[in-house]
């Protein structure tokens, strides 16, 4: 491996480790992100292996390519069958073909069969066998084409993936670096999930004080968003109920709330409407209201007091509706030893009747990138060290997956 693609292998995450990734460019303007988007996938593990059209070579240099994957660019099938090699059904084969960004052309050769360039005719060899995905990104006519649609249309239904593409100042253009990325991992993730439906809180929630002030907390949504996203990757069918203002996720069935009521609501209804097999509360929720909430703006250039009446517990109520549900709750504290941390936690198991608590400490916990939690059930606990938030998922689901067994 290169020195410079060394640097940056695997540093995100070890999702691709060992995943081959043919990325495969054809003649758009949007061939200009795949640089990043290649080493962006170096990040997470994986081989990337770039193949050009003619017209993307117009538009980007091969050597671009090059550096940014660390491999030799293939610009033309030659004697050495270039697409064989890479994506014939052999031993070392490639995992995945991504198509990015697809021109017209392309998407409509590919469903018609046609490989008269490096990228059709990779794209030919890896049909039968190996996944394609395929990220669009054209002039919004061009994608309005009634064949162009026909084509993307008899693609997906062969089973290839489309990735975006976003409808943006009249185009369709690629996706964010970050959806393909998010997408190709959970094509290729291991998937010890399949079956299993998740309910996820996520964020901090917001109490109005008057229409336009409310009582929050430091909750980012991260560890909530991660613990959603790994269960996206492993197969499960997710719904996540995420606060305003948190970071943004992929997931696709999202529930947007605000207040502790409208948490409250939203966990009743998905409780009430399906049957969950685990529910995983990591928003940090309110632990007050304001008793009266101003109709108008309070005005300003006076002292004022606020009363502050406790909010439902939403973590008792999710036993109650569904007493069969794996419940994993979170309890923060601050400024505690290790045993008052436990102490609590417990506390939460007999009342709420979790399944496991995850604590951990206010100090570490929140806005932050890493956390360091421990995995408290009733008969003991165990302390997951400090580590980046979507590694603890990672730990979380392994340890949810091998109990569900
Ligand atoms: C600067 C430039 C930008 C282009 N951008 C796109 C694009 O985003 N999408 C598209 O479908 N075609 C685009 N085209 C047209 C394609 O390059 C053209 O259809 C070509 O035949 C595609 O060949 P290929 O699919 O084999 O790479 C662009 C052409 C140029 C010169």
């Amino acid at each position: 491996m290169l020195h410079h693609v060394k640097l940056i292998y695997a540093t995100k995450s070890r999702k691709l480790v060992g995943k081959k990734i043919v990325l495969a460019i054809p003649g758009s303007i949007a061939a200009v992100e795949c640089v990043k988007l290649a080493r962006e996938l170096i990040r997470h593990g994986a081989e990337v292996h770039a193949v050009m059209s003619e017209n993307a070579q117009k538009i980007i240099h091969p050597y671009a390519m090059e550096f940014a994957t660390g491999n030799k660019v293939i610009t033309e099938i030659t004697g050495f069958v270039e697409h064989v090699e890479l994506a014939g059904e052999h031993e070392n084969k490639a995992d995945l073909v991504l198509v990015c960004p697809a021109t017209a052309n392309t998407i409509s050769k590919i469903a018609c069969g046609i490989d008269d360039t490096p990228v059709t005719t990779v794209v030919t060899t890896a049909f039968a066998h190996t996944p394609i995905m395929i990220a669009p990104a054209m002039h919004s006519t061009m994608y309005d084409h009634p064949i162009v649609k026909e084509n993307i249309e008899k693609l997906k239904k062969l089973g290839v993936e489309f990735i975006g593409p976003r409808f943006e100042e009249g185009k369709a253009k690629v996706a964010s670096i970050d959806e393909i990325v998010y997408r190709v991992i959970k094509k290729l993730h291991k998937k010890d999930l399949v079956g299993k439906r998740v309910l996820v809180t996520a964020g901090a929630t917001r109490e109005y004080i008057d229409p336009i002030r409310f009582i929050t907390n430091r909750s980012s949504g991260k560890m909530g968003v991660a613990i959603a996203e790994e269960a996206d990757f492993r197969g499960a069918e997710v719904t996540l109920i995420k606060t305003k203002g948190s970071v943004p996720s992929f997931v696709e069935n999202q529930i947007e709330v605000e207040t502790v009521e409208e948490m409250l609501e939203a966990i009743e209804k998905e409780l009430s409407n399906k049957k969950y097999d685990v529910v995983i509360l990591a928003a940090a929720v309110s632990d007050f209201t304001p008793k009266e909430k101003a109709r108008k703006k309070i005005k300003s250039g006076q002292s004022l007091v606020l009363e502050l009446a406790p909010t439902p517990k939403i973590i008792d109520r999710v036993k109650e509706i569904q007493p069969d549900v794996f419940l994993v709750g979170f309890k923060a504290e601050y400024g505690v030893s290790e045993e008052e941390l436990i102490e609590q936690a417990r506390k939460q198991i007999e009342k709420a009747k979790s399944d496991v608590v995850i604590a951990n400490r206010g100090e570490v916990a929140f806005e932050s990138e890493v956390n360091e939690v421990y995995w408290v059930t009733k008969e003991g606990y165990e302390k997951f060290p400090l580590m980046s938030k979507k590694e603890l998922a990672e730990k979380i689901w392994d340890k949810i997956v091998e109990i569900l067994k």
